[in-house]
């Protein structure tokens, strides 16, 4: 028996695949819906995140729909975008919105202080932005500025797009092309408020936000979800704090990113990395789902009816910038190592579909972990835009009860992580769907999938994988990284699915 410990162990140790990895998946117990808002977006006033990388204004050559790039445009639509965080991120602490109301032309120019000291001139304002968010069809989640701003600032902003009354913020509204008020369906009070905004404690901000709730008063038909700004690290103290709070709150925040050495002051290259800042990075994304464990168990306690979510609204990968860049831009090439990245959380985040109601990844365009790039009048999608559009049909689809038994395990050096990260759903199409993760760069991986409950004579659909742990699009190569077609058929009842090195696979069981 001990030898036998001792021989899994070193085959783990050497990295090596275990003979087959067996997933469980118990279809006939569907549990909580895995919300499509989880896949959500965020777009600060950041670099050339908004500015260039999606709005280009009206006069540009760039084909725009008043004033978003058509190519963009068309590229998040095609990826189902289910809602975006705006305006920040820091900036939402600094930004005041009657900025960016009426003509373009007569709007003040500002100083982006916490992103490259640029000039902001509030081209990109809630009447832009709502456009946007209606071309995507996506729903919307404003980020209300509590650093600079005051309960006043935003009551009115609130009255100004939320209300159908003849009020002079109302007609305002009106006068400035929208007559009928936005659905706006979130709305947050301040941004990061232990850090950029403000530098507060958990005890003052949860009474701030107490106050300032109390005033944000919109239609009874048309109210948003109220946010508070929570905790980024171990300390739950925020979540303690803030579930406690009894009236308007819907959701808690919490802001996590993966850096590969985990030193702000070097993170770590986007490419060119080795195999020890492959595994760290993936160790340290795995540690997401211990901050969601601990702080839902603060909530179990404090909020045992689950009114509140838990809302991880900025996650993603966070590498030093690109050489040559401007440092404030958080320029950041995308690889396969992104979107291995993206797709753990994913299936991080169904395992907490009932407390994590709301995700945001940082951020939607030229930014961080971004889905696409942009260079002048080109575009292009990263590895992880591939991983978003593969797991579509996640998207409010009921979670599936699963299981991992005979996990392999990937060493580098002392540093040792699973092999295999998988989630089920049960898609609003009446498909079982299965997403799987190989870790290893090395070694591919036999998957049984046991499906209890439903037919699983055969998987079809889509791997992403590549020869290189940094294979990335550029815009000589903008398909470089792209998703295959991936099939896998049960011989003898058994269903096998031979899982790449360093792959991610989403396919449907049927
Ligand atoms: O996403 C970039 C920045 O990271 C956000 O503005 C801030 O909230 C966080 O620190």
């Amino acid at each position: 028996m001990i030898r036998k410990t001792i021989l899994a162990l070193s085959l783990a140790a050497s990295g090596a695949a275990f003979a087959q990895v067996s997933v469980t998946i118990d279809a006939a117990r569907p549990g909580p819906v895995i919300s499509k808002n989880i896949y959500g977006q965020f777009a600060e006033h950041l670099g050339t995140g908004i500015y260039e990388g999606m709005w280009v204004g009206t006069d540009s050559k760039i084909p725009n729909t008043r004033g978003w790039r058509n190519d963009v445009v068309g590229a998040l639509k095609d990826m189902h975008v289910p809602l975006v965080r705006w305006p920040g991120g820091c900036f939402a602490d600094e930004y005041h919105w009657r900025d960016g109301i009426g003509p373009r032309d007569k709007r003040p120019v500002k100083v982006n202080t916490n992103w490259g000291g640029v000039e902001e001139n509030n081209a990109v304002g809630t009447h832009e932005f709502f456009d946007l968010a209606e071309m995507l069809g996506a729903e919307v989640y404003v980020n209300g500025n509590l650093g600079t701003g005051s309960a006043k600032e935003m009551a009115e902003w609130v009255e100004y797009m939320t209300s159908d009354s003849k009020s002079t913020l109302a007609d305002l509204r009106r006068k400035n092309g929208r007559d009928k008020p936005w659905k706006v369906d979130y709305f947050a009070v301040g941004n990061e408020a232990w850090g950029c905004g403000g530098e507060m404690t958990p005890e003052y901000y949860t009474q701030q936000y107490k106050t300032v709730t109390t005033f944000l008063k919109a239609p009874r038909d048309n109210r948003p979800r109220f946010i508070a700004s929570g905790g980024n690290d171990h300390d739950t103290k925020w979540t303690d704090n803030l579930s406690q709070v009894k009236n308007h709150i819907s959701g808690i925040s919490f802001h996590y990113y993966t850096i590969p050495t985990g030193k702000w002051d070097k993170k770590g290259a986007a490419t060119g990395f080795g195999e020890d800042q492959w595994i760290s990075t993936v160790k340290n994304t795995l540690v997401m789902d211990d901050f969601i464990r601990n702080n839902v168990a603060v909530m179990d306690k404090n909020d045992p009816q689950k009114k509140i979510g838990f809302f991880v609204d900025e996650w993603g990968t966070w590498y030093d910038v690109e050489p040559g860049t401007n440092s404030g831009f958080l320029y950041q090439q995308n690889s396969l190592r992104d979107a291995v990245v993206a797709a753990l959380n994913f299936n991080i985040f169904h395992a907490h579909a009932e407390r994590v109601r709301m995700t945001n990844i940082a951020q939607m365009v030229n930014v961080l972990q971004a889905m696409i790039l942009t260079d002048k009048d080109k575009m292009l999608l990263t590895p992880t835009y591939h991983a978003y559009k593969m797991y579509v049909p996640f998207q409010d689809a009921a979670s599936l009860p699963l299981s991992i038994s005979n996990n392999g395990a990937y060493s580098v050096g002392s540093t040792t992580v699973p092999q295999v990260s998988a989630s089920a759903a049960k898609g609003k199409d009446g498909k079982i769907y299965v997403a799987l993760v190989n870790t290893n760069p090395n070694k591919a991986v036999d998957v049984t999938v046991n499906l209890s409950g439903a037919k699983g004579g055969k998987l079809n659909g889509q791997v992403l994988t590549a020869s290189a742990m940094d294979a990335h699009n550029t815009f000589a190569k903008p398909d470089a990284v792209k998703p295959a077609a991936f099939n896998a058929t049960a011989t003898g009842g058994k269903l096998v699915v031979k899982l790449p090195a360093k792959s991610v696979v989403v396919g449907a069981v049927e």
